[in-house]
């Protein structure tokens, strides 16, 4: 037998077929082509083949069938010729819309929406307990509106090339007068219930493992950016371990942390968190909480930048919006230009250039190793040698934080109120966090302190 007959026997990819809408005056991070190029990458990271794809211009999405009925037919001429197993829309399809082209298109040919194949990735790559409860708890939040008597055809839809669809686990019994949608609607509502409940223990062990750390006052670094920024790579590369880099999407899931010996004997934790992405659904995002609690708790940002990406901009834009959304814009953050080594022409001057609009950016190669040395010096000069200007209100119940500033930073005002003291002065970056719910807005007045 031929190597060649080996491969063959391997199972088929499914065949996919890819339609995107351009809508009038709606705001994207992507113009329609280069968000079909993303949602074909998410395609092949979910295993399916791209067989074509068709746009269209619209002033409005079709209550009905999202696209146009001419178009709808287009798209099923189109796919019989590819001989697609599915198609796959670059939006959130409503209920009614999976619904009436599942219809039009028959029973040879699944419809899929974006949400539905990212979910479908997370499924694939969720590898510890809180990743996967929590990709079986969106899983269920997407499906529960979409439930129709066609049960069976609803699994493979979310499921799809996975196979862990994080099904409701059979199908319950029908109470009197119940019909089977409701007694599937039943039965989802309560597996919902119970991974929340179990996520929330999940979380509760979590923070109190980060309180530890917290005391143990060791500085978490997080890694965020874009999909397939590189920073998988950047934390093999800085921790020389050997944490899974893939060129897919999503090639991370669940925080992965490692502990980093930087200049002058100096202990970080770095920890790797999923990528981000445009048009990821806000209910997904939430569904992803614990990977963004990780980065709420960092002491410092890495914001990792593929340079060499020609939507490179707007890829940090969308980052920057995520980052506001969870509320994490305001955590010290230094800028990590990637994949120096792909860039034409110049890096010296491309570097003098960054160094003109953002002198504390640093360009480097995870691949290479190139500017990693420098960049561990930057991430201590930030954390550990420069000091941020800050003013607090501190209760005396946190009497560590109160002695920590004294310790630590430089006190130019202090007041002792009744029940708190209010302290001006810097502190070293690494705290900063630390502070950050104690702190006071400028409009403060300190008489304030005493009516506390
Ligand atoms: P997600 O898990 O999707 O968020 O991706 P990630 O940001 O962790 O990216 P990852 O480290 O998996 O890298 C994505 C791809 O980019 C892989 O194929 C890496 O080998 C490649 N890559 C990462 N850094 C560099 C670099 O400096 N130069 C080059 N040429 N390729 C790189």
């Amino acid at each position: 037998m031929s190597s060649n007959e080996l491969i063959s026997t391997k199972p088929p990819k499914e065949r996919a077929f890819l339609v995107a809408a351009e809508i009038k005056d709606s705001e994207r991070l992507l113009d329609t082509e280069d968000s079909l190029e993303e949602l074909a990458l998410l395609a092949d990271t979910a295993g399916l083949e791209v067989v074509g794809e068709t746009t269209q211009k619209l002033d409005h999405p079709n209550v009905a069938t999202y696209v146009g009925s001419g178009k709808v037919e287009e798209i099923a001429a189109l796919a019989e010729e590819t001989l697609a197993d599915v198609i796959i829309f670059d939006d959130e399809l409503t209920p009614r819309h999976l619904r009436e082209l599942s219809k039009r298109f028959g029973e040879k040919v699944r419809v899929l929406d974006r949400t539905a194949l990212i979910l479908d990735i997370f499924a694939q790559h969720a590898n510890t307990k809180e990743g996967r409860l929590q990709v079986e708890l969106a899983q269920n939040e997407y499906r529960l509106p979409r439930l129709s008597h066609a049960w069976g055809h609803l699994g493979r839809q979310t499921g799809g090339a996975s196979g862990r669809s994080g099904s409701v686990g059979g199908v319950g019994l029908r109470g009197p007068g119940e019909t089977q949608l409701e007694v599937d609607k039943r039965e989802i509502r309560k597996r919902i219930t119970i991974l929340k409940r179990e996520i929330e223990s999940l979380s509760e062990h979590r923070r109190r493992y980060r309180v530890q750390r917290k005391r143990s006052r060791i500085p978490v670094i997080a890694l965020v950016g874009y999909t397939n920024a590189g920073k998988s790579t950047l934390l093999n590369s800085l921790s020389e371990s050997d944490v899974y880099a893939a060129n897919q999407l999503f090639a991370t899931l669940d925080p992965t942390t490692r502990r980093v010996l930087l200049p002058g004997e100096r202990v970080c934790l770095f920890t790797d968190t999923v990528g981000f992405i445009q048009k990821l659904p806000t209910d997904l995002v939430a569904a992803f909480k614990s990977t963004l609690e990780e980065i709420n708790e960092a002491d410092l940002l890495l914001h990792v930048i593929d340079v060499s990406h020609y939507n490179a901009s707007a890829q940090f834009e969308s980052v920057k919006q995520t980052l506001e959304e969870i509320e994490a814009d305001n955590i010290p953050t230094v800028n990590v230009f990637n994949k120096a080594d792909l860039l034409d022409g110049d890096i010296e001057e491309t570097r003098k250039l960054l160094a003109e609009t953002d002198p504390d950016a640093c360009l480097i190669s995870a691949k290479t190793g190139e500017g990693i040395e420098a960049l561990k010096n930057k991430i201590v000069e930030t954390l550990f040698e420069k000091m941020v200007p800050i003013r607090v209100r501190l209760p005396y119940t946190e009497g560590a934080l109160i002695a920590l500033f004294h310790d630590q930073g430089v006190v130019d005002f202090i007041e002792s109120g009744r029940s708190n003291v209010v302290m001006e002065g810097t502190i070293p970056t690494r705290y900063l966090t630390s502070y950050q719910p104690f702190f006071i807005d400028e409009t403060f007045d300190a008489d304030e302190n005493e009516k506390v």
